[in-house]
């Protein structure tokens, strides 16, 4: 079955101590959750095992983390592989990111490769696509979008697609204050499903989350989340601070 999932992607913030107060004011206000109306708390890889810790125990609130590497494990300095994740008690790993693919050089040969192995080991993946500000105003965000996803997906078979989640994140909403209309999200979200669909069958797509990310608040969420093919929402700003991201979580819970 679909789920919903909101999923917070905190990025480069956030010290111990403030993460540490962001997951105790998540806890206390958090309403029921349920298989299908999930919350991740992606945190930098330094809060992980703080955050892996808060949230034992508690049901349908999943540890994340934003990045892993596309090796196991040997002599990569400064990376973290999805077997570490793992081991430390991450059960989401965000992949593809913009930001990644943007200030770290990261192609979809790599992210295929990234993909693999999140999925190895045994991590739902959160794979980002979306487009930037030139791609939407030459009106080619669906091919862009497309590519992204049959690059960075289509070497998988139904089995493991099983596992992953899609996190459609136009570029030019992402930290800017400028969110997609529902309009523009709900009928890029029906293309990707319908991408989905004709790989995998309508069974694969219906069961696809595929998530909204870019300027998403309390404010808007309720009416993005109202979309048929909007399944929640990947979260930067508004998820680092607990009524914020709670107002995100009620307007998932509320649908
Ligand atoms: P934002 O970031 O909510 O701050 O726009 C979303 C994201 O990049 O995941």
């Amino acid at each position: 079955m679909r789920k919903k999932i909101v999923a917070a992607n905190w990025k480069m913030n956030l010290t111990l101590a403030e993460g540490k107060n962001l997951v105790d004011g998540i806890l206390a206000g958090l309403p029921a959750l349920s298989d299908a109306r999930r919350v991740v708390i992606a945190s930098p890889f330094t809060a992980i095992a703080q955050t892996v810790a808060q949230l034992q125990g508690k049901p349908y609130i999943y540890p994340g983390a934003q990045n892993c590497y596309a090796e196991n494990a040997g002599a990569y300095t400064g990376e973290v592989s999805a077997l570490m994740l793992k081991d430390a008690g991450v059960q989401y790993v965000i992949l593809g990111h913009s930001e990644r693919r943007e200030y770290f050089k990261e192609d979809s040969a790599l992210l295929a490769k990234k993909v693999n192995q999140g999925l190895s080991n045994g991590l739902q993946v959160i794979f980002c696509c979306g487009e930037p500000l030139e791609i939407r105003d030459a009106g080619t965000q669906n091919a862009h979008v497309e590519q992204q996803i049959k690059e960075g997906l289509f070497h998988l078979d139904a089995a493991q697609l099983t596992n992953i989640v899609i996190a459609y994140e136009p570029i030019w909403a992402i930290g800017t204050g400028r969110t997609a209309t529902s309009a523009q999200a709900q009928e890029i979200h029906a293309h990707i499903r319908q991408v989905i669909a004709k790989q995998y069958g309508a069974d694969a797509a219906d069961n696809m989350s595929i998530l909204y990310g870019g300027s998403c608040k309390p404010s808007n969420a309720a009416e993005l989340f109202a979309c048929p093919d909007v399944d929640g929402g990947l979260i930067g700003g508004a998820a680092l601070k607990s009524d914020e991201f709670l107002g995100i979580i009620n307007a998932m819970v509320g649908q």
